[in-house]
C-alpha cells in the first residue's frame, strides 16, 4: 500500500522503558511522545546517556517498553508473537548500526543482498538488486570487495544499501557517522536523505554529530528520556 506523503509512520505516546540493574531501577525513557512521518528524515538528537538508543530500540521492537503505546506503520508490536515481530522487522524496517556490523567473509554485494536472501529471494535477483542499489550510491567498483578492503565512508554505505534493499518503510539508523570523519559523515547523511527519504518511506537517525543537523526535515531533542523540542 502507498501512503500518503507525511502520513505517521511512527507514533509513540507516552513511553517508559526502565531497566532494573540489580537492586536499582534506570529510567532510560521517561514519557516519550514522538510522531515520525513518511518522506521526512527526522534526526534524534540528545547527549551520551539520554535514552536514544533506547528509544529505536522500542520503536523497532527490539526492546519491549515498560509502559506507554508504540504504534508502527498503525501496528502494535507488542501484539505480535516473537515470531510476526521478526517478520515484521524484517519486512518493514531496515537498520543501520554506528559500526556497519557488515559480514566479513561476505563481499559488498553480498551483504546488502542479505535481507533479501533471508526473506526468500532468488540468489541471483538478490545480488542483482544489491548491485543497482550500491551502483547508485556510488560504488560500482566496490562491489566484489569484503568489508576489510573498504573505508569507513564505503562500509557505511554497503549498511545503508542493506538497510534500504528490500525496501522497507521504516529505515533507523544509531548514529550512523559517528566512526566517520566530519567530511565523510556528511556526505554520508546526504546520500541516506537523498537514497532513503521516499514519499512512503519515513528515516529516523539518531545522532548527536551537530555538523549533520541541517540535513534533518525535523530534529527531536532528547534529553534525560524526555523530548524536550521539537525542530521543523
Ligand atoms: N541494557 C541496559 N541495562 C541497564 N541500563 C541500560 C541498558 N541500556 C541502556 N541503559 C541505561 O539507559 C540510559 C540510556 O541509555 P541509551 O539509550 O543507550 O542512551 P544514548 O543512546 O542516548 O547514549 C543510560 O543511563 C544507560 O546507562
Ligand atoms: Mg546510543
Amino acid at each position: 500500500m502507498i501512503r500518503p506523503a507525511n502520513s505517521t509512520i511512527v507514533s509513540c505516546r507516552n513511553v517508559t522503558k526502565t531497566f532494573r540493574q540489580g537492586s536499582t531501577d534506570v529510567m532510560a525513557l521517561r514519557g516519550v511522545d514522538l510522531d515520525v512521518f513518511a518522506g521526512q528524515l527526522t534526526l534524534l538528537v540528545g547527549p551520551s546517556g539520554c535514552g536514544k538508543t533506547t528509544l529505536l530500540s522500542v520503536i523497532a521492537g527490539i526492546l519491549d517498553q515498560t509502559a506507554g503505546e508504540i504504534s508502527v506503520l498503525d501496528q502494535d508490536l507488542n501484539h505480535f508473537s516473537p515470531t510476526d515481530k521478526v517478520l515484521f522487522r524484517g519486512r518493514e524496517i531496515g537498520f543501520v548500526f554506528q559500526h556497519y556490523n557488515l559480514l566479513p567473509a561476505l563481499t559488498a554485494v553480498e551483504n546488502a543482498a542479505v535481507p533479501l536472501i533471508i526473506a526468500g529471494q532468488p540468489r541471483r535477483r538478490a545480488i542483482e538488486k544489491s548491485r543497482e542499489l550500491l551502483e547508485s550510491m556510488g560504488m560500482a567498483d566496490r562491489l566484489d570487495s569484503r568489508p576489510s578492503k573498504l573505508s569507513g565512508g564505503e562500509q557505511q554505505r554497503v549498511a545503508i544499501a542493506r538497510a534500504l534493499v528490500h525496501e522497507p518503510r521504516l529505515v533507523v539508523c544509531d548514529e550512523p557517522t559517528s566512526a566517520l570523519d566530519g567530511h565523510t559523515g556528511h556526505k554520508i547523511m546526504e546520500s541516506l536523505r537523498q537514497i532513503a527519504v521516499r514519499p512512503d518511506r519515513a528515516v529516523l537517525v539518531v545522532t548527536h554529530d551537530n555538523r549533520v543537523f541541517d540535513l534533518g526535515d525535523r530534529i527531536a531533542h532528547l534529553d534525560d528520556g524526555k523530548i524536550t523540542q521539537i525542530e521543523e
